[in-house]
């Protein structure tokens, strides 16, 4: 077994050649932040297609680029563009943003995407903080990665999420004037939405939203030490949770509708980390 970091030795030697400074936060840009390095002083951007074996996102509005930005004297590396399972990467290559991540020494982790909501009480553009996830679904795959980790660092994953970052999210929104919903994330490896019946099974498991992303990140980059917290913007209800059949142009609908609020809150609570 490789570790990651062998397997992108050059793609990570090469950002970090280009790299200005040592972030002090790193955010994984979702559906609803795409645009958020435009509102942040950035230093310098990398199109992820001109680094060496970067994986190459196909999915509409997730441009691949990396961003070195400053906001209120906190240095930021932004990563624009997520590297998706359901484009058929593996998930070595979907976790190599948090491997610069912790290449570059950088201690904190932001992740965002887009979900729908399961819970009953929550509706499209309501913001929650990934309290807890299951990635059950993707365990096979997370064991031949996890596998080259010390046991300590197995271990580490009771350490997320990071109380500072959520201390920061809930002062943040307290500031903000909205209520963070918090909740449980379920991955869903996609390409498709899911039935209605799947929905049903992760409500009765527990589950508050459900997306295609992200567990893996957070998993991984606390197992690493990273202090980590995700947050989802709620863009849709999740299927069978309303009437309304389930449309992607919904999906991105919602995410642009609230990308200024969700831009604010991120922005706020960088200062407070
Ligand atoms: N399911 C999975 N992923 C998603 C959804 C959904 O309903 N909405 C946004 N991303």
């Amino acid at each position: 077994m490789r570790k990651i970091e062998n397997l992108f030795e050059q793609t990570i030697s090469d950002i970090k050649s280009k790299t200005p400074f040592q972030p002090d936060i790193a955010i994984i840009l979702g559906s609803g932040l795409g645009n958020f390095a435009k509102s942040v002083n950035t230093i310098f951007s990398i199109k992820t297609n001109d680094i060496l074996n970067y994986p190459t996102s196909s999915v509409e509005g997730h441009a691949g680029k990396i961003h070195f930005a400053e906001y209120e004297g906190k240095k930021l590396i932004l990563f624009q563009g997520r590297i998706h399972f359901y484009e058929g990467y593996s998930l070595s290559q979907c976790l190599l943003p948090v491997q610069i991540i912790k290449s570059l020494r950088c201690k904190n982790l932001i992740v965002t995407n887009a979900a729908g909501g399961i819970n009953q009480y929550f509706i499209p553009g309501d913001l929650m903080l990934i309290k807890s996830f299951n990635a059950s679904m993707i365990k096979k795959e997370i064991a031949q990665i996890v596998e080259p980790l010390s046991l300590v660092e197995r271990e580490n994953i009771s350490n997320y999420p990071s109380k500072k970052i959520v201390d920061a999210l809930l002062e943040a929104s307290l500031e903000e004037k909205f209520h963070l919903k918090e909740g449980l994330y379920w991955i869903s490896k996609g390409p498709s939405y899911e039935t209605p019946a799947e929905v049903e099974m992760m409500r009765r498991l527990g589950a508050d939203a459900v997306g295609m992303s992200t567990a893996h990140e957070i998993l991984y980059a606390t197992a690493l030490g990273i202090q980590t917290v995700g947050v989802s913007c709620i863009t849709n209800f999740a299927a069978g949770i309303s009437k309304v059949k389930l449309a992607h142009a919904d999906v991105t609908e919602t995410a642009t509708r609230v990308e200024s609020m969700f831009e604010k809150f991120i922005k706020r609570t960088i200062t407070l980390i």
